[in-house]
């Protein structure tokens, strides 16, 4: 990464005020005054201070993001906008990479990282992290329907589910309802409601873990994780 665009990103000034620091010989390099700012590091292993003070560059980032329909979760994509084309490029320069996948035409809470350890955990099926959705169903969801998803159903492709907790919120024509699953198969929500004969309309994730969607957030917005936020995801999941 540039030198100037690192120290610009945290904050010492714009480029060009970076370049200025350089040349009073307020920068250095592993020990060295910078003459060039826009020269590459590495922000994790140099070390760099600024009118004596370390630069201390943080290696991960955690992002929320609300996840708007449209976009895919992924890092590129040929055809489709993706989940990281939503972010800043401060932002995007740390590779950041959605923590599981939601669908195109799904909403909400999705964790954005470049953090593969504490991804690999949230996404294991062996930790059994809970995750929450809100749905519109086409038609009335009923005890029975409760009853089949607290046992676990069996899907399409003969796959049975763990169980999942689903409560009603709203009932009529459309009804409202939240899921609760441990598991992340391919459509999961959409084929656990087609194997008892109905139909989601609308889906949107709420929570995740210990991880809630911060509803401040409108949709393709997105905020740093707090490090409260950070430390229960870990130590919930640890
Ligand atoms: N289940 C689905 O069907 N879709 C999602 O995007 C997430 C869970």
């Amino acid at each position: 990464m540039r030198l100037d665009k690192l120290l610009a990103n945290m904050g010492y000034g714009s480029r060009k005020e970076v370049k200025e620091l350089c040349k009073k010989k307020k920068v250095t390099l592993n020990g060295t005054y910078v003459k060039d700012a826009s020269q590459h590091i590495d922000p994790i292993t140099d070390h760099i201070q600024v009118n004596g003070g370390t630069v201390s560059y943080k290696p991960y980032v955690y992002i929320m993001l609300n996840k708007p329909k449209g976009v895919i979760s992924a890092t590129e994509d040929i055809q489709d906008k993706t989940v990281v084309d939503l972010l800043q490029l401060d932002i995007q320069q740390y590779n950041p990479f959605p923590v599981g996948r939601l669908d195109k035409d799904t909403e909400g809470l999705l964790l954005l990282t470049n953090d593969g350890e504490l991804a690999h955990v949230l996404t294991s099926p062996k930790k059994k992290i809970e995750k929450t959705y809100f749905a519109k169903i086409e038609g009335f969801v009923t005890e029975e329907d409760i009853t089949k998803f607290a046992s676990g159903v069996v899907l399409d492709d003969g796959y049975e589910t763990k169980p999942g907790k689903l409560v009603v919120k709203k009932e009529g024509e459309i009804s409202e309802v939240e899921l609760t699953i441990t598991e992340g198969k391919f459509h999961q929500v959409k084929r656990m409601f087609k194997s008892v004969g109905k139909k989601v309309v609308y889906l949107k994730r709420i929570r995740m873990g210990m991880l809630e969607l911060d509803n401040s957030l409108r949709l393709g917005d997105y905020r740093e994780l707090t490090n409260n936020e950070v430390n229960a995801l870990r130590q919930k999941n640890n």
